[in-house]
């Protein structure tokens, strides 16, 4: 095996390649299909989600970024069947760290992380100019290309390897490629505690000239993990 493939390869084994479904993201971030018509939307990073694949099916205009995209779908398709089962296994210990009225049961939550998964592929497949590959806090985009633009699971949840510089940079980013709005979600840290830095990111933001809220919504996993932050540009 050549370096280059070997670091390839390691990144791959990196990348968690595991994701929520479209109807999920309309609960976490409190937006119904038809207020989203219309639109151009950015899902960045979006995993191995669904909302991509299904919202334009729907008649969305919607695109998928992230640093799993440099690799292909097929490989990716394996490694989140993977990761699938590795997160189920680690649910069964943690499991009282979360509210079940979503999913039921591990088996609930086994189906949608499956079925994001395998519309993602699909749509990777057949769809493939959607899913473009980025490395944050940068992005290949224009200014104002995109009306809104959603990210889950990224920012301030993983404050333990992503520092304030880089949720600063990427903030500014994800703000410069959106006309409109960008929304936030969660906003604690990954035991369950706000994130450290948010009044200071919502003083920065305000000081930038946004307009920032948190605003709870009605999906609620991990348990605290219940609020966006919204923030408009003008
Ligand atoms: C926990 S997943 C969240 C995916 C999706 N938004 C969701 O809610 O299921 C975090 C994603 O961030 C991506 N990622 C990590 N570092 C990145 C970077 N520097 N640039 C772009 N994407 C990155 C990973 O590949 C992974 O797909």
């Amino acid at each position: 095996m050549s370096r280059d493939e070997q670091s390839v390869k390691l990144d791959l084994e990196r990348i968690v390649f595991i994701g929520r479904t479209f109807g999920e993201y309309l609960d976490m971030f409190s937006f119904s299909k038809d207020e989203l018509q219309g639109k151009k939307i950015l899902d960045c990073p979006a995993g191995a989600c669904s909302f991509t694949a299904v919202g334009n099916k729907l008649g969305l205009d919607v695109t998928a970024c992230d640093i799993a995209y440099y690799h292909s779908g097929e490989d990716l398709k394996y490694k989140g069947l993977q990761d699938i089962e590795h997160a189920m296994k680690h649910m069964q210990i943690a499991q009282n760290n979360y509210k079940w009225d979503y999913f039921k049961e591990i088996e609930g939550l086994r189906s949608h992380r499956l079925s994001a998964l395998q519309d993602c592929a699909n749509d990777m497949r057949e769809s493939n100019e959607r899913y473009v590959p980025v490395t944050l806090p940068s992005l290949p985009f224009k200014d104002e290309e995109f009306d809104i633009v959603f990210s889950a699971h990224f920012l301030f949840m993983y404050s333990d390897r992503l520092d304030y510089q880089f949720h600063i940079e990427t903030l500014d980013e994800l703000l410069r490629v959106t006309k409109e709005e960008v929304r936030i979600f969660p906003l604690v840290e990954l035991e369950g505690k706000r994130y450290k830095h948010l009044d200071d990111i919502i003083s920065y933001l305000i000081d930038n000239g946004c307009k920032v809220e948190e605003v709870n919504v009605p999906y609620e996993f991990q348990t605290n993990a219940n609020s966006i932050l919204k923030i408009n540009k003008y």
